[in-house]
């Protein structure tokens, strides 16, 4: 079946079950605080709150789609064999409830079997199924608010689930990380979502005993198609209320049952993306076969970036602007260790136009736009390129290059590993490629944690912009005083925004004052420690604290050389000198007697 099939295949399905089709909205949402469009239910955000009326604006309760998506916070994944930066999701929803009826998780369960068992054939026994195992009580992040969560097991999928011949052993429960899906941005309409996760055989497994749905070792177990019973909404202050309404909102992952439909190991092999890689191969001396995830990785930002010019953003350093640059900064670098040389990318963007015309024809009218922009990302990023060869270069005339090494030109310059290797080679000298794995990973490991253990869902996540918020912290109090006290903070991967008590506005001079601080200490490339103590002994310590009452008994102390001191559950850099240059772009007033700063760095 070939994608174009397939996309008809399912909206034409629900269309028979009564729903509406609607057409993809932008990748850009109307809603400012989050930066793509990376969910089908974003466009109707409104209607499934109870804010707006469904039946008057569609005409029914029941819709479908085919949504263009961006997901800007799995870049690092991407070469794998499930992630993209661009994507699409087959969505359908049931949205509120009248006398007339409307469906919820039995319905919605049993349509998503029917589909993919009686329309495209596939086996049931290679199904794994997730549920929510209900909320649990754990002390709040530093700078979130504490959280009531009292959102029980969802019992009733998990019988509907049984019933309809999913045996025991194949259905799963987790917790909120994974089966409590939203809200988009901070607040809003979440609910307990069930999955199915297909088996795509042990050939693809890590053989651990553990190993499942969610397996952080190994792709084995895929997530098609993921069912949100959304009938919460939570609070800034993080606690759930129930909706007025309950609503059905389900996304699958196109990419991915194209995959599986075609019998590819990976959604970068399907017939959406694999002419793509083929063209950047005619350009090159090397074989996809060989260096499969660099292609997958050029493909991947290339039709990410088509799709973001064709909607008219253009790289900068900020927001969405910013997330262009990266990719497409990353794919300049990359197209280097292939050795591409000029214009490597205008066969391959003809070709993704060509691809989308028929659904997305954006991408073919905006085709010289897109082809001009890249052009001239490329002639811009070319100085610092030549600054970071300079510095590999000076490290491999030295001798052999560290994993830490690799790892700080991976993180300063954005080199890929592949790059530093190939400049190492060429003066003979090693990489220590474990070592700048290890260092990566960790690295990995740690915004992970981070970004679930604060966001939950979705959201994205900067440890350098956490450390940042801890210096501008102190900064403030130094510069306006020890009235100074956090009441909130929120990051993202672009900007911390920062809340703190304080009774007027800042002067300019204040300002100045303030990020002249930040970036002092900065300079001084202060270590970033963390030490594990009782609560009593870090308060006692001086140790900054807010929402007391929330901690558990044992607490992690990051200290930044002798300017900041603050209990937090991480994560942090490890010193200062990582976070570039701080830039206080804005200040506002948050509420009565607060104030808030959005600051950013810049590199
Ligand atoms: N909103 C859910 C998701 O993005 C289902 O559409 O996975």
């Amino acid at each position: 079946m070939t994608s174009t099939e397939l996309r008809q295949k399912f909206l034409k399905f629900f269309e028979k079950k009564g729903h509406k089709i609607a057409p993809s909205s932008s990748l850009l949402p109307t809603d400012p605080s989050v930066l793509f469009t990376t969910a089908g239910m974003q466009q109707f955000s409104l209607y499934l709150s109870g804010e707006k009326d469904v039946l008057k604006d569609f005409g029914t309760r029941y819709l479908t789609t085919c949504q263009k998506c961006f997901r800007g916070d799995d870049i690092e994944e991407i070469g794998d064999d499930t992630h993209n930066t661009f994507f699409e999701m087959l969505g359908n929803w049931s949205i509120g409830q009248d006398e007339k009826g409307y469906y919820f998780k039995e319905e919605a369960i049993k349509y998503a079997l029917e589909f993919l068992v009686d329309e495209l054939g596939l086996n049931e026994n290679r199904f794994y199924i997730t549920i929510f195992k209900g909320t649990l009580h754990h002390p709040a992040e530093t700078g979130g608010a504490g959280q009531d969560k009292d959102i029980p097991r969802d019992n009733e999928s998990e019988k509907i689930w049984l019933k309809q011949g999913i045996p025991k052993e194949r259905i799963k429960e987790f917790g909120e990380e994974d089966n409590l899906w939203g809200p988009v941005g901070e607040t809003g309409i979440c609910g307990p979502c069930s999955e199915i996760h297909y088996d795509r055989g042990e050939e693809f497994g890590c053989n651990r005993k553990d190993c499942g749905p969610n397996c952080l070792h190994c792709q084995r177990f895929m997530e098609i198609w993921n069912l949100v019973f959304m009938e919460y909404d939570k609070a800034q202050n993080g606690k759930y209320k129930s909706l007025p309404q309950r609503n059905v909102d389900t996304g699958m992952g196109f990419e991915r049952i194209c995959s599986i439909l075609q019998k590819k190991s990976s959604v970068c092999e399907t017939d959406l993306f694999l002419p793509i890689i083929q063209e950047i191969e005619k350009k090159c001396s090397k074989k996809y076969e060989r260096e499969k995830r660099i292609f997958r990785i050029l493909a991947d930002h290339l039709r990410g970036a088509s799709f973001l010019i064709s909607e008219g953003i253009v790289p900068s350093n900020l927001g969405r602007e910013y997330i262009l640059r990266r990719i497409l900064r990353r794919s300049i670098r990359y197209a280097k260790v292939l050795n591409l040389t000029e214009n490597w990318y205008v066969e391959p963007i003809k070709k993704i136009s060509e691809i989308y015309k028929g659904i997305y024809p954006e991408v073919k009218s905006k085709e010289t736009d897109i082809l001009a922009v890249i052009q001239k990302e490329e002639e811009k990023f070319e100085k610092t390129l030549e600054k970071g060869i300079k510095e590999t270069s000076s490290i491999v005339a030295k001798g052999d290059i560290s994993g830490r090494q690799a790892f700080d030109l991976y993180q300063s310059y954005g080199f890929p590993i592949e790059m530093t290797k190939e400049i190492a080679k060429e003066q003979g000298q090693q990489v220590d490629e474990k070592g700048f794995k290890q260092a990566l990973k960790k690295h990995q490991e740690i915004s992970r944690a981070g970004k679930e253990k604060k966001f939950g869902g979705g959201g994205q996540f900067s440890p350098k912009l956490h450390t940042a918020t801890h210096l501008l912290h102190s900064a403030l109090r130094k510069v306006l005083g020890n009235k100074v006290k956090q009441m909130g903070s929120d990051i993202t991967l672009e900007r911390l925004r920062f809340d703190f008590s304080f009774d007027r506005k800042l002067t300019s001079k204040e300002i100045k004052k303030v990020e002249d601080l930040v970036n002092q200490k900065i300079k001084e490339n202060l270590e970033v420690k963390k030490q594990e103590m009782p609560l009593k002994q870090a308060i006692k310590s001086g140790a900054l604290s807010f929402f007391k009452e929330k901690y558990p008994e044992k607490v992690s102390v990051y200290s930044i050389g002798d300017i900041s001191k603050e209990i937090c559950a991480g994560p942090h850099i490890k010193r200062t000198s990582e976070l570039g240059q701080f830039k206080i772009i804005k200040q506002e007033s948050s509420s009565a007697g607060i104030r808030r700063i959005k600051a950013i760095l810049l590199y």
